[in-house]
Protein backbone atom coordinates (compact mmCIF):
# COMPACT_ATOMS: atom_id res chain seq x y z
CA UNK A 1 0.00 0.00 0.00
CA UNK A 2 3.04 2.34 0.63
CA UNK A 3 3.47 2.56 -3.42
CA UNK A 4 -0.47 3.38 -4.09
CA UNK A 5 -0.28 5.67 -1.39
CA UNK A 6 3.27 7.59 -3.19
CA UNK A 7 1.43 6.83 -6.84
CA UNK A 8 -2.02 8.73 -5.61
CA UNK A 9 0.11 11.46 -3.40
CA UNK A 10 -1.95 11.05 -0.41
CA UNK A 11 -1.03 12.69 2.01
CA UNK A 12 0.80 11.51 5.22
CA UNK A 13 -2.60 12.77 7.24
CA UNK A 14 -4.45 9.87 6.01
CA UNK A 15 -2.02 7.52 8.01
CA UNK A 16 -4.16 4.24 7.01
CA UNK A 17 -3.56 4.55 3.81
CA UNK A 18 0.14 4.29 4.24
CA UNK A 19 0.38 0.14 5.03
CA UNK A 20 0.09 -1.51 7.96
CA UNK A 21 0.42 0.22 11.22
CA UNK A 22 2.02 -1.07 14.53
CA UNK A 23 1.04 -0.11 17.84
CA UNK A 24 -1.57 -0.45 20.51
CA UNK A 25 -4.97 -0.64 19.64
CA UNK A 26 -6.13 2.56 21.78
CA UNK A 27 -3.60 5.45 22.62
CA UNK A 28 -3.77 8.97 24.33
CA UNK A 29 -2.95 11.30 21.31
CA UNK A 30 -1.32 14.22 23.29
CA UNK A 31 -1.27 16.34 20.16
CA UNK A 32 -4.87 16.24 19.93
CA UNK A 33 -5.98 15.92 24.13
CA UNK A 34 -7.73 12.81 22.53
CA UNK A 35 -8.03 9.37 22.82
CA UNK A 36 -7.14 7.24 19.22
CA UNK A 37 -9.30 4.21 18.57
CA UNK A 38 -7.56 2.21 15.97
CA UNK A 39 -8.70 -1.64 16.66
CA UNK A 40 -11.83 -3.16 15.19
CA UNK A 41 -13.19 -5.41 17.89
CA UNK A 42 -12.62 -2.00 20.49
CA UNK A 43 -14.62 0.39 17.78
CA UNK A 44 -17.30 -2.17 17.55
CA UNK A 45 -17.41 -2.22 20.90
CA UNK A 46 -17.59 1.42 21.39
CA UNK A 47 -19.96 2.19 19.07
CA UNK A 48 -22.50 -0.09 20.37
CA UNK A 49 -22.18 1.00 23.56
CA UNK A 50 -23.78 4.50 23.72
CA UNK A 51 -24.74 4.31 27.40
CA UNK A 52 -20.86 4.81 28.21
CA UNK A 53 -19.96 6.48 25.10
CA UNK A 54 -21.64 9.42 24.45
CA UNK A 55 -22.13 11.37 20.80
CA UNK A 56 -22.78 14.51 22.38
CA UNK A 57 -18.61 15.17 22.70
CA UNK A 58 -19.32 19.14 21.71
CA UNK A 59 -19.74 19.64 25.49
CA UNK A 60 -16.20 18.28 25.98
CA UNK A 61 -14.82 21.30 23.72
CA UNK A 62 -12.72 23.96 25.63
CA UNK A 63 -14.93 26.89 25.56
CA UNK A 64 -13.39 29.64 23.47
CA UNK A 65 -12.54 26.65 20.75
CA UNK A 66 -16.32 26.94 19.16
CA UNK A 67 -18.41 29.42 18.33
CA UNK A 68 -21.03 30.48 20.77
CA UNK A 69 -23.62 28.18 20.77
CA UNK A 70 -26.41 30.91 19.95
CA UNK A 71 -24.69 31.57 16.31
CA UNK A 72 -23.61 28.04 15.52
CA UNK A 73 -24.22 24.74 16.95
CA UNK A 74 -24.40 20.91 16.28
CA UNK A 75 -25.72 20.42 19.68
CA UNK A 76 -29.44 19.82 18.25
CA UNK A 77 -28.19 17.43 15.25
CA UNK A 78 -29.43 13.61 15.51
CA UNK A 79 -25.53 12.22 15.17
CA UNK A 80 -24.94 14.71 18.45
CA UNK A 81 -27.66 12.96 20.51
CA UNK A 82 -27.60 10.25 22.23
CA UNK A 83 -30.56 7.44 23.93
CA UNK A 84 -33.59 7.64 24.65
CA UNK A 85 -34.17 11.26 23.13
CA UNK A 86 -32.36 10.05 19.60
CA UNK A 87 -34.54 6.79 19.49
CA UNK A 88 -37.00 9.16 19.43
CA UNK A 89 -36.11 11.56 17.11
CA UNK A 90 -35.22 8.48 15.04
CA UNK A 91 -37.70 7.15 14.28
CA UNK A 92 -39.45 10.69 13.33
CA UNK A 93 -36.89 11.25 10.38
CA UNK A 94 -37.18 7.62 9.42
CA UNK A 95 -40.71 7.43 8.94
CA UNK A 96 -40.44 10.12 6.39
CA UNK A 97 -36.84 9.20 5.08
CA UNK A 98 -37.54 5.54 4.44
CA UNK A 99 -35.96 2.55 2.36
CA UNK A 100 -39.23 2.71 0.09
CA UNK A 101 -38.24 6.54 -0.80
CA UNK A 102 -34.67 5.71 -1.26
CA UNK A 103 -35.31 2.99 -3.67
CA UNK A 104 -37.74 4.38 -5.62
CA UNK A 105 -34.68 6.64 -6.81
CA UNK A 106 -33.65 3.99 -8.50
CA UNK A 107 -34.39 4.74 -11.93
CA UNK A 108 -33.60 8.36 -11.72
CA UNK A 109 -30.71 8.04 -10.40
CA UNK A 110 -29.75 5.66 -13.65
CA UNK A 111 -30.82 8.46 -15.96
CA UNK A 112 -28.94 11.30 -14.10
CA UNK A 113 -25.69 9.06 -14.48
CA UNK A 114 -26.45 8.52 -18.36
CA UNK A 115 -27.37 12.29 -18.43
CA UNK A 116 -24.13 13.53 -16.78
CA UNK A 117 -22.01 10.84 -18.39
CA UNK A 118 -23.20 11.38 -21.99
CA UNK A 119 -22.32 15.15 -21.30
CA UNK A 120 -18.48 13.79 -20.74
CA UNK A 121 -18.12 11.31 -23.57
CA UNK A 122 -19.17 14.56 -25.81
CA UNK A 123 -16.80 16.62 -24.35
CA UNK A 124 -14.54 13.33 -24.58
CA UNK A 125 -12.59 13.39 -21.24
CA UNK A 126 -14.32 12.40 -18.04
CA UNK A 127 -12.79 13.95 -14.65
CA UNK A 128 -14.67 11.94 -12.48
CA UNK A 129 -15.46 14.45 -9.07
CA UNK A 130 -16.81 17.35 -11.35
CA UNK A 131 -18.44 15.37 -14.06
CA UNK A 132 -20.49 12.70 -11.73
CA UNK A 133 -19.28 12.31 -8.54
CA UNK A 134 -19.98 15.13 -7.09
CA UNK A 135 -23.07 16.27 -9.26
CA UNK A 136 -25.28 12.81 -9.32
CA UNK A 137 -26.04 12.35 -5.37
CA UNK A 138 -26.22 16.43 -4.73
CA UNK A 139 -29.47 16.20 -7.58
CA UNK A 140 -30.47 13.81 -5.86
CA UNK A 141 -30.95 14.55 -2.70
CA UNK A 142 -32.01 18.24 -3.76
CA UNK A 143 -34.56 16.61 -5.94
CA UNK A 144 -35.37 14.60 -3.09
CA UNK A 145 -35.64 17.21 -0.48
CA UNK A 146 -37.77 19.72 -2.53
CA UNK A 147 -35.13 22.12 -3.07
CA UNK A 148 -34.14 23.92 -6.74
CA UNK A 149 -31.29 22.01 -8.12
CA UNK A 150 -30.55 25.25 -9.68
CA UNK A 151 -28.66 26.23 -6.63
CA UNK A 152 -26.63 23.66 -6.37
CA UNK A 153 -23.82 25.85 -6.38
CA UNK A 154 -24.71 27.48 -3.16
CA UNK A 155 -24.77 24.24 -1.40
CA UNK A 156 -21.65 23.32 -2.26
CA UNK A 157 -19.95 26.26 -1.07
CA UNK A 158 -21.69 26.00 2.15
CA UNK A 159 -20.42 21.92 2.29
CA UNK A 160 -16.94 23.17 2.02
CA UNK A 161 -16.75 26.05 3.83
CA UNK A 162 -18.11 23.57 6.82
CA UNK A 163 -16.04 20.40 5.86
CA UNK A 164 -13.10 21.09 3.47
CA UNK A 165 -10.37 22.22 6.14
CA UNK A 166 -6.66 20.70 6.42
CA UNK A 167 -5.90 21.91 10.14
CA UNK A 168 -5.89 18.94 12.47
CA UNK A 169 -8.47 18.85 14.96
CA UNK A 170 -7.20 19.51 18.33
CA UNK A 171 -8.73 20.30 21.78
CA UNK A 172 -5.09 22.09 22.80
CA UNK A 173 -4.88 24.45 19.05
CA UNK A 174 -6.75 27.61 19.20
CA UNK A 175 -6.35 27.67 15.63
CA UNK A 176 -9.48 25.63 14.84
CA UNK A 177 -11.67 29.05 16.36
CA UNK A 178 -10.96 30.55 12.95
CA UNK A 179 -11.76 27.80 11.06
CA UNK A 180 -14.80 27.59 13.03
CA UNK A 181 -15.94 31.46 12.56
CA UNK A 182 -15.38 30.84 9.04
CA UNK A 183 -18.03 28.71 9.33
CA UNK A 184 -20.51 30.64 11.10
CA UNK A 185 -21.75 32.81 8.11
CA UNK A 186 -22.75 29.24 5.73
CA UNK A 187 -24.31 28.01 8.41
CA UNK A 188 -26.33 30.83 9.45
CA UNK A 189 -27.07 31.04 5.62
CA UNK A 190 -28.26 27.53 5.01
CA UNK A 191 -30.13 27.70 8.34
CA UNK A 192 -32.06 29.90 7.11
CA UNK A 193 -32.66 28.96 3.66
CA UNK A 194 -33.86 25.58 4.41
CA UNK A 195 -36.39 26.98 7.22
CA UNK A 196 -37.89 29.52 4.48
CA UNK A 197 -38.41 26.22 2.53
CA UNK A 198 -40.05 24.20 5.59
CA UNK A 199 -42.43 27.14 6.77
CA UNK A 200 -43.09 27.02 2.53
CA UNK A 201 -44.06 23.39 2.94
CA UNK A 202 -46.25 24.01 6.17
CA UNK A 203 -48.32 26.41 4.47
CA UNK A 204 -48.30 24.34 0.52
CA UNK A 205 -47.36 20.94 1.06
CA UNK A 206 -45.81 19.29 -1.54
CA UNK A 207 -44.42 15.86 -3.11
CA UNK A 208 -41.23 15.93 -1.80
CA UNK A 209 -38.90 14.71 1.84
CA UNK A 210 -38.99 18.15 3.51
CA UNK A 211 -43.53 17.75 2.99
CA UNK A 212 -43.21 14.36 4.70
CA UNK A 213 -40.36 15.99 7.68
CA UNK A 214 -42.58 18.41 8.24
CA UNK A 215 -45.94 16.13 8.50
CA UNK A 216 -44.17 12.87 10.44
CA UNK A 217 -45.98 12.17 13.46
CA UNK A 218 -45.02 9.18 15.39
CA UNK A 219 -47.24 8.04 19.01
CA UNK A 220 -49.09 11.74 17.92
CA UNK A 221 -45.49 13.96 17.92
CA UNK A 222 -44.33 16.07 15.21
CA UNK A 223 -40.45 17.22 14.46
CA UNK A 224 -40.15 20.69 15.96
CA UNK A 225 -39.26 22.98 13.30
CA UNK A 226 -35.55 23.12 14.13
CA UNK A 227 -35.11 19.53 13.89
CA UNK A 228 -36.89 19.58 10.41
CA UNK A 229 -34.15 21.83 9.67
CA UNK A 230 -31.37 20.42 11.27
CA UNK A 231 -32.10 16.94 9.45
CA UNK A 232 -32.57 18.75 5.99
CA UNK A 233 -29.23 20.42 6.56
CA UNK A 234 -27.74 16.92 7.70
CA UNK A 235 -29.38 15.09 4.64
CA UNK A 236 -27.56 17.87 2.23
CA UNK A 237 -24.92 17.92 3.48
CA UNK A 238 -24.00 14.11 3.86
CA UNK A 239 -25.93 13.99 0.40
CA UNK A 240 -23.10 15.77 -1.13
CA UNK A 241 -19.54 14.43 0.33
CA UNK A 242 -20.07 10.99 1.06
CA UNK A 243 -21.31 9.84 -2.13
CA UNK A 244 -18.77 11.51 -3.95
CA UNK A 245 -16.09 10.22 -1.93
CA UNK A 246 -17.00 6.61 -2.40
CA UNK A 247 -17.96 7.14 -5.90
CA UNK A 248 -14.11 8.63 -6.49
CA UNK A 249 -12.60 6.38 -3.77
CA UNK A 250 -14.23 3.07 -5.88
CA UNK A 251 -12.68 3.88 -9.14
CA UNK A 252 -9.43 4.53 -7.00
CA UNK A 253 -9.32 1.00 -5.91
CA UNK A 254 -10.15 -0.37 -9.35
CA UNK A 255 -7.49 1.30 -10.75
CA UNK A 256 -5.34 0.18 -8.38
CA UNK A 257 -6.34 -3.40 -8.40
CA UNK A 258 -6.96 -4.10 -12.46
CA UNK A 259 -7.28 -7.93 -11.75
CA UNK A 260 -10.10 -7.37 -9.61
CA UNK A 261 -11.99 -4.45 -11.86
CA UNK A 262 -11.31 -7.55 -14.65
CA UNK A 263 -13.57 -9.27 -11.78
CA UNK A 264 -16.28 -6.91 -11.98
CA UNK A 265 -16.24 -6.35 -15.29
CA UNK A 266 -16.96 -9.85 -16.26
CA UNK A 267 -19.65 -10.18 -13.62
CA UNK A 268 -21.58 -7.07 -13.12
CA UNK A 269 -23.29 -9.00 -9.77
CA UNK A 270 -19.79 -7.86 -8.44
CA UNK A 271 -20.56 -4.72 -8.25
CA UNK A 272 -22.36 -4.18 -4.72
CA UNK A 273 -19.24 -6.33 -3.89
CA UNK A 274 -16.73 -3.58 -4.99
CA UNK A 275 -19.01 -0.83 -3.24
CA UNK A 276 -18.78 -2.32 0.16
CA UNK A 277 -15.05 -3.31 -0.42
CA UNK A 278 -14.38 -0.22 -1.31
CA UNK A 279 -15.87 1.58 1.57
CA UNK A 280 -13.95 -0.97 3.85
CA UNK A 281 -10.42 -0.06 2.28
CA UNK A 282 -11.22 3.65 1.76
CA UNK A 283 -13.51 4.03 4.61
CA UNK A 284 -14.55 7.52 3.71
CA UNK A 285 -15.55 9.23 6.94
CA UNK A 286 -12.42 8.18 8.42
CA UNK A 287 -13.44 8.55 12.03
CA UNK A 288 -16.26 9.38 14.76
CA UNK A 289 -15.84 10.72 17.82
CA UNK A 290 -17.70 9.96 21.25
CA UNK A 291 -16.96 11.53 25.20
CA UNK A 292 -16.78 8.82 27.56
CA UNK A 293 -19.51 9.17 30.49
CA UNK A 294 -17.28 7.41 32.89
CA UNK A 295 -14.04 5.86 33.36
CA UNK A 296 -13.85 2.90 31.16
CA UNK A 297 -11.36 -0.13 29.66
CA UNK A 298 -11.38 0.03 26.35
CA UNK A 299 -8.45 -2.96 24.83
CA UNK A 300 -5.52 -2.52 27.42
CA UNK A 301 -6.27 1.65 28.19
CA UNK A 302 -8.07 2.68 31.30
CA UNK A 303 -9.52 6.09 30.07
CA UNK A 304 -11.06 8.60 32.54
CA UNK A 305 -14.92 9.84 32.28
CA UNK A 306 -15.37 12.77 30.27
CA UNK A 307 -12.39 12.27 27.59
CA UNK A 308 -12.73 12.89 23.91
CA UNK A 309 -12.44 9.96 21.55
CA UNK A 310 -11.82 9.98 18.01
CA UNK A 311 -12.70 5.43 16.96
CA UNK A 312 -11.36 5.89 13.50
CA UNK A 313 -13.48 3.33 11.28
CA UNK A 314 -10.50 3.89 8.70
CA UNK A 315 -7.76 1.71 11.14
CA UNK A 316 -10.76 -0.64 12.20
CA UNK A 317 -11.76 -1.86 8.93
CA UNK A 318 -7.96 -2.58 8.23
CA UNK A 319 -7.80 -4.36 11.17
CA UNK A 320 -5.51 -7.85 10.84
CA UNK A 321 -7.74 -9.01 13.49
CA UNK A 322 -10.91 -9.22 11.63
CA UNK A 323 -9.68 -9.00 8.26
CA UNK A 324 -7.79 -11.11 6.31
CA UNK A 325 -5.09 -9.30 3.93
CA UNK A 326 -6.64 -6.43 4.99
CA UNK A 327 -4.12 -3.98 2.43
CA UNK A 328 -5.67 -6.03 -0.38
CA UNK A 329 -8.83 -4.60 -2.48
CA UNK A 330 -10.54 -8.30 -2.46
CA UNK A 331 -14.28 -8.88 -4.36
CA UNK A 332 -14.61 -12.24 -2.72
CA UNK A 333 -14.79 -11.09 0.89
CA UNK A 334 -17.42 -12.49 1.96
CA UNK A 335 -18.96 -12.00 4.82
CA UNK A 336 -17.75 -7.84 4.82
CA UNK A 337 -18.59 -6.63 8.25
CA UNK A 338 -16.85 -2.98 7.88
CA UNK A 339 -17.89 -0.29 9.96
CA UNK A 340 -17.82 2.35 7.47
CA UNK A 341 -21.02 3.11 7.86
CA UNK A 342 -21.45 3.18 11.74
CA UNK A 343 -22.86 0.55 13.99
CA UNK A 344 -25.38 0.29 16.61
CA UNK A 345 -28.18 3.56 17.43
CA UNK A 346 -26.01 6.07 14.57
CA UNK A 347 -25.46 3.60 12.23
CA UNK A 348 -25.56 5.84 9.22
CA UNK A 349 -29.67 6.78 8.06
CA UNK A 350 -28.46 6.92 4.41
CA UNK A 351 -26.67 3.86 3.71
CA UNK A 352 -29.28 2.47 1.33
CA UNK A 353 -29.34 5.60 -0.76
CA UNK A 354 -25.12 6.09 -0.64
CA UNK A 355 -25.16 2.37 -1.80
CA UNK A 356 -27.54 2.53 -4.56
CA UNK A 357 -26.27 5.78 -5.63
CA UNK A 358 -22.66 3.80 -5.69
CA UNK A 359 -24.13 0.59 -7.06
CA UNK A 360 -25.98 2.33 -10.20
CA UNK A 361 -23.25 5.13 -10.81
CA UNK A 362 -20.85 2.06 -11.21
CA UNK A 363 -22.41 -0.07 -12.94
CA UNK A 364 -23.06 2.68 -15.93
CA UNK A 365 -19.82 4.34 -14.89
CA UNK A 366 -18.45 0.53 -16.05
CA UNK A 367 -20.57 0.39 -19.49
CA UNK A 368 -19.33 3.70 -20.93
CA UNK A 369 -15.64 3.98 -20.51
CA UNK A 370 -14.38 0.92 -18.64
CA UNK A 371 -11.97 -0.51 -17.29
CA UNK A 372 -11.36 2.39 -15.82
CA UNK A 373 -7.83 3.89 -15.42
CA UNK A 374 -7.06 6.53 -13.40
CA UNK A 375 -4.32 9.55 -15.12
CA UNK A 376 -1.71 11.41 -13.37
CA UNK A 377 -2.67 13.62 -10.51
CA UNK A 378 -5.28 12.27 -8.57
CA UNK A 379 -5.28 14.54 -5.59
CA UNK A 380 -7.17 13.16 -2.38
CA UNK A 381 -9.00 15.81 0.23
CA UNK A 382 -6.85 17.16 2.75
CA UNK A 383 -9.32 16.97 5.71
CA UNK A 384 -7.41 14.87 8.15
CA UNK A 385 -10.41 12.39 9.03
CA UNK A 386 -11.67 12.27 5.45
CA UNK A 387 -10.99 9.90 2.79
CA UNK A 388 -12.18 10.42 -0.35
CA UNK A 389 -10.71 11.57 -3.41
CA UNK A 390 -10.70 15.48 -5.03
CA UNK A 391 -9.80 15.10 -8.47
CA UNK A 392 -9.18 12.07 -10.80
CA UNK A 393 -9.34 12.33 -13.83
CA UNK A 394 -9.66 9.09 -16.42
CA UNK A 395 -6.66 8.13 -18.58
C1 LIG B 1 -24.56 8.60 10.20
C2 LIG B 1 -21.06 7.28 7.11
C3 LIG B 1 -23.86 8.54 3.35
C4 LIG B 1 -27.08 10.38 6.42
C5 LIG B 1 -23.39 8.10 9.68
C6 LIG B 1 -22.32 7.51 10.46
C7 LIG B 1 -21.33 7.17 9.59
C8 LIG B 1 -21.78 7.51 8.25
C9 LIG B 1 -19.98 6.54 9.93
C10 LIG B 1 -22.33 7.28 11.97
C11 LIG B 1 -21.83 8.48 12.73
C12 LIG B 1 -21.65 8.16 14.21
O1 LIG B 1 -21.83 7.03 14.66
O2 LIG B 1 -21.27 9.09 14.93
C13 LIG B 1 -21.54 7.49 5.83
C14 LIG B 1 -20.84 7.09 4.62
C15 LIG B 1 -21.64 7.43 3.56
C16 LIG B 1 -22.82 8.05 4.11
C17 LIG B 1 -19.48 6.41 4.57
C18 LIG B 1 -21.44 7.25 2.07
C19 LIG B 1 -20.54 6.53 1.52
C20 LIG B 1 -24.96 9.16 3.85
C21 LIG B 1 -26.01 9.73 3.05
C22 LIG B 1 -26.91 10.25 3.92
C23 LIG B 1 -26.43 10.00 5.27
C24 LIG B 1 -26.07 9.69 1.52
C25 LIG B 1 -28.19 10.96 3.65
C26 LIG B 1 -28.56 11.48 2.55
C27 LIG B 1 -26.67 10.04 7.70
C28 LIG B 1 -27.41 10.40 8.90
C29 LIG B 1 -26.68 9.89 9.98
C30 LIG B 1 -25.51 9.24 9.43
C31 LIG B 1 -28.71 11.18 8.96
C32 LIG B 1 -27.02 10.03 11.47
C33 LIG B 1 -27.73 8.82 11.99
C34 LIG B 1 -27.94 8.89 13.49
O3 LIG B 1 -27.23 9.62 14.19
O4 LIG B 1 -28.88 8.22 13.96
N1 LIG B 1 -23.04 8.08 8.33
N2 LIG B 1 -22.72 8.07 5.48
N3 LIG B 1 -25.24 9.35 5.18
N4 LIG B 1 -25.55 9.35 8.06
FE1 LIG B 1 -24.19 8.63 6.76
Amino acid sequence: MTDLATRYNIPGQHFWLHGPRSGPAVEFDAQTGMWSVYGYPEAHDILGDPETFSSNTLRLLPKGMVPDSEEFSMEGFITQIDPPLHGKLRKLVSSAFTRKVVADLEPRIAELTRELLDAAKERGHLELVTDLAYPLPVIVIAELLGVPTSDRDLFKQWADALFQRDAKFSLSEPAETQQMDAAIKPWKEMTAYLAAHAAERRAHPRADLITRLVEAEVDGERLPDDQVVNFAMTLLLAGHITTTMLLGNTVLCLDAFPDQQARVMADRSLVPHAIEESLRLFTPFAAVSRATRREVTVGEATIPADQMMLVWLAAANRDPRQFADPETFDLGRDPNPHVAFGRGVHFCLGAPLARLEGRVALDILLDYFGPLRAAEGVEMIPTPTMTGVRRLALA
